[in-house]
C-alpha cells in the first residue's frame, strides 16, 4: 500500500478481533516507527510491547479515569462511531486487542531537548501507525491513559526518567469507523501562503 493510501484509510480503531498478531508483524512496526526522523538524530524513543493480563491491567486504570468523559459522551466526537457500552468495554480492555505499544523517551530536563525528543517520538508513533495500516492492522493514537500515569508507571515498571509519548492498541479490527470530517476540507483557514 502506497504512503498516500495508508493515510487516507488509518483511522482510530476501538474495536478488535482477538486473532494474534505476529512478533513479524510487530517488529515491522517497531522497525517502521524507528525508521522517522529525529531532532539531533537523537532517535529518543523506546517501546514497550504489552500483552496478557499487563492489557488488563491498564484497561482497569485507563477506564478509571474515563468518569467524567463519559458523563458528556453525547457530546463527545467518539460518540458519532461508537455507543457508550462500546466505549467502556474499548476502555477496559483496550478494544480487545492482542498487544499495546507504549512510546517513551528520556525525560531531557533542557526544555528544546525535550519538545525535540516528543516530537521526535510522535513521528516515530505515526509512522508506526501508517505501517500497521499498511499491514490490515489497526491501532488507536491515545494519551487518555497516561491521565492516570501513577498506576500506568507502576503496571508497567516505567522509570521516572522516561516520559510517556503515547499509547496504542495494536490488532485486526473489528470494524473500522468512517473517517471524522475535516475541520476544514479545503484548507481555507489552515494555509497561508508567503511569498
Ligand atoms: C494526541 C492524541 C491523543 C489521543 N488520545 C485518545 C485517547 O486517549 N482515547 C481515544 O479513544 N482516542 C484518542 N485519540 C484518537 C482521536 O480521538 C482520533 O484520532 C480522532 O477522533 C480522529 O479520528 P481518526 O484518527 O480516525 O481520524 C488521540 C489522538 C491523538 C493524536
Amino acid at each position: 500500500m502506497d504512503v498516500l493510501k495508508a493515510i487516507s484509510k488509518r483511522r482510530a480503531v476501538r474495536q478488535y478481533r482477538p486473532d494474534a498478531v505476529s512478533w513479524e508483524q510487530v517488529h515491522a512496526l517497531l522497525d517502521a516507527a524507528n525508521q522517522a526522523p529525529s531532532g539531533l538524530n537523537r532517535q529518543p524513543w523506546e517501546f514497550l510491547v504489552v500483552t496478557g493480563k499487563k492489557i488488563r491491567e491498564m484497561g482497569k486504570s485507563y477506564h478509571s479515569t474515563l468518569t467524567e468523559y463519559l458523563n458528556n459522551w453525547e457530546a463527545s466526537p467518539m460518540s458519532r462511531s461508537l455507543s457508550r457500552d462500546e466505549f467502556i468495554r474499548f476502555s477496559k480492555t483496550y478494544g480487545g486487542a492482542p498487544v499495546v505499544i507504549v512510546v517513551l523517551v528520556k525525560a531531557d530536563p533542557i526544555p528544546n531537548f525535550r519538545k525535540a525528543d516528543l516530537e521526535s517520538a510522535s513521528a516515530a508513533m505515526q509512522n508506526l501507525l501508517l505501517a500497521a495500516t499498511a499491514l490490515g492492522l489497526g491501532t488507536c493514537w491515545m494519551t487518555g491513559p497516561i491521565h492516570d500515569e501513577k498506576t500506568l508507571r507502576a503496571i508497567l515498571a516505567i522509570p521516572g526518567d522516561r516520559e510517556i509519548v503515547a499509547v496504542t492498541p495494536l490488532g485486526y479490527p473489528a470494524g473500522i469507523p468512517d473517517a471524522p470530517p475535516r475541520h476544514d476540507p479545503d484548507l481555507a483557514t489552515k494555509v497561508r501562503w508567503v511569498e
